[in-house]
């Protein structure tokens, strides 16, 4: 959550700021702020709202500068609003600070401080920073950054923070703990964000910052890394995976319409070089070196939230029948605190896109801490999640702005779905011939989500049916009711609709309540073992009078008749239904979205990379 982006070279620095904060909106985006270092003052401008806000703000005011930091805000301590917006000015002006991360033990700092005379203009847990930056700098006589690593030898919490001050006005000092923060090399010029879609436009070299580390960033100087210790480190200079047209809208006019279509191909390259001509799941990632692990499990468990636990969901259904072993989903954010038992023959998967989400993370520590072997399936290559687990596939979805997970679900399925594949084949599972079945099925998924993208324009028109409602109910089977959670999650999250998912036969025992005239329900009814007993759900909801919205297999008619609108997707074997039958709900919840004026790429409240629990 939050961005941050800094620049120090021999180039205008604001322009790159402001490009570099709108290209992170997507992690924060309810106020936002520029530190410009000018000749030996600080000039700082924020405001409450989006980056454009910003930018209108600025257009009378002086932005020549070569150094800067700027950051775009989700507000945790402290509404949003302009004082609460980062970057926070120490009193004499002399420093400027930007943060993304809790500082938990800040109400004891903030009251020590005040007793020591220093006044606070904003609500936030961060402006403790910068004023305890500049008393220990004030009072010690030493170094910016050894004032910046004491200072954070006395917080507990999580930061990535980035820092100017007008003593040494080419310099940028940055430290991470718990939050991503990467440096861009240039040519005598350096770039600080939080991920890499600010800088790759300028350069591929870079370098991520470890827990714990302090970074002094100068254009006259080499990088100097210290750890919290003090001890010095070497930098270790990668290449960013990313590339700008990855990150552009192209002709779409949403990021999630544009991430909606590039399903077949994130899916194809989820795939690539991990199936082989005799359709055997040849490798999967880094995972290889811990098949013997996953080979003798007693037992698997998920942890993840949100989309990333709709996948996981599926996966239960995935690993059960294909491995044949007990699986347990859990909320990350629920499974870290609950004391799990666990021992070295479980293994756990934990599941995310961004790989920086703080529940997942912390699920990831305990479970290692008590001896399981910790698989991860992320997409963010480089992320603390892909870093930290003991081994993992990544998705190869390619880089999601959107805030509502689309592209990033289908992946993770895939993944998921190769590794039980892969297991269930070396473990003799499942019999040959359905595994080919499944394999070829998996092959010919991309080319049956282009058929579903066919029916678009019908299915923006059923959308205009939603507009005028305020709830609505998804109803799924099996490997269908992760799908109805997961199309329940996309409306209410875009649309504000209020929306639940539920199994099927579960309405009776309290939502169908709910039912009347007004009230819209969209069931995935395709053709498997449980579709008869759909049928009957649905009958329920028609006795009462609610709407139905059907997602079924091409060439139902059963289905279709008692259907207000029907939606048919190809035939697929029941076990990857999930890959296509969630295409469609993706796609009404944003022709929902749209319809009703919302910003499906910002919506409200919301921020894409959840780094705060
Ligand atoms: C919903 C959505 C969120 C994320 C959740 C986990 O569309 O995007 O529910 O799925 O915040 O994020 P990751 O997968 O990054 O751990």
């Amino acid at each position: 959550m939050c961005g941050i982006v800094g620049y120090t070279g021999s180039r205008e620095a604001y322009p790159i700021l402001i490009d570099g904060v709108k290209r992170l909106e997507y992690r924060g985006y309810d106020s936002a702020g520029v530190a410009l270092l000018q000749d030996d003052n600080i000039s700082l401008y924020k405001c409450r709202g989006k980056v454009s806000e910003l930018e209108r703000f600025c257009l009378d005011k002086n932005i020549k500068a070569h150094t800067g930091i700027a950051h775009t805000r989700w507000a945790t301590h402290g509404e949003p609003n302009d004082q609460n917006a980062h970057p926070h000015l120490s009193e004499d002006g002399k420093i400027a600070l930007i943060h993304n991360g809790i500082i938990e033990n800040y109400l004891i700092l903030k009251r020590e401080l005040q007793r020591r005379g220093y006044q606070f203009k904003s609500e936030t847990d961060t402006e403790i920073l910068v004023h305890l930056i500049r008393d220990i700098s004030k009072n010690e006589n030493i170094s910016m950054a050894e004032a910046v690593r004491q200072a954070l030898n006395e917080v507990v919490g999580t930061y990535a923070l980035a820092i100017i001050n007008t003593e040494q006005p080419e310099e940028i000092i940055v430290a991470k703990k718990g939050s991503p923060l990467l440096i861009g090399m240039g040519e005598n010029e350096y770039f600080i964000a939080s991920d890499g879609a600010p800088i790759v436009k300028y350069t591929n070299k870079v370098i991520y910052l470890e827990d714990g580390d302090v970074a002094v960033i100068n254009t006259n100087k080499k990088i100097e890394i210290r750890n919290i210790n003090n001890e010095k480190k070497r930098p270790y200079t990668q290449k960013l995976e990313i590339t700008l047209d990855q990150l552009e809208k192209g002709d779409f006019p949403h990021y999630m319409l544009k991430e909606i279509f590039e399903q077949p191909r994130a899916i194809q390259d989820s795939m690539r070089g991990r199936i082989n001509v005799e359709k055997d799941v040849v490798s999967l990632g880094g995972i290889i070196d811990y098949e013997a692990k996953l080979m003798n499990a007693k037992r698997f468990i998920i942890a993840a939230c949100g989309t990333s636990w709709h996948a996981g969901l599926v996966a239960e259904y995935l690993f059960e029948t294909l491995v044949r072993l007990p699986v347990e989903v859990e909320y990350a954010s629920e499974f870290r605190y609950r004391n799990p038992i666990l021992n070295e023959d479980d293994v756990v998967i934990v599941i995310s896109q961004s790989g920086e989400t703080a529940d997942t993370l912390a699920a990831l520590e305990i479970a290692k801490e008590r001896g399981a072997t910790v698989i991860g399936v992320c997409n963010v290559v480089g992320s603390t999640l892909a870093r930290n687990t003991h081994a993992g596939s990544y998705t190869h979805a390619g880089p999601e702005i959107g805030v509502a997970s689309t592209k990033a679900f289908t992946t993770q399925v895939t993944v998921l779905t190769l590794m039980a594949l892969s297991l269930a084949r070396k473990k003799g599972s499942i019999s040959l011939s359905y595994y080919h079945r499944l394999i070829n099925d998996l092959e010919s998924i991309p080319q049956k989500i282009d058929i579903i993208f066919q029916q678009n324009d019908y299915i923006k028109q059923i959308a205009s049916f939603f507009t005028n409602k305020r709830n609505a109910i998804y109803l799924g089977r099996g490997v269908n009711y992760p799908v109805a959670l997961e199309g329940a999650l996309k409306l209410k999250e875009i649309s504000y609709i209020h929306a639940e998912g539920y199994p099927a036969a579960e309405m009776k025992h309290g939502p169908i309540a709910l039912i009347d005239e007004e009230m819209p329900v969209v069931v995935i009814a395709t053709m498997q073992g449980t579709y008869e007993k759909i049928g009957s759900n649905i009958q329920e909801v028609i006795a009462r009078k609610g709407k139905i919205i059907s997602i079924v297999t091409e060439g139902d008619t059963q289905v279709k008749e008692m259907s207000d609108f029907c939606i048919e997707i190809p035939a697929t074997e029941e076990l990857l239904m999930p890959l296509v039958s969630s295409i469609p709900l993706q796609l009404l919840a944003y022709h929902v979205a749209v319809s009703l004026g919302c910003d499906v790429d910002k919506p409200r409240n919301l921020a894409k990379s959840v780094s705060v629990e």
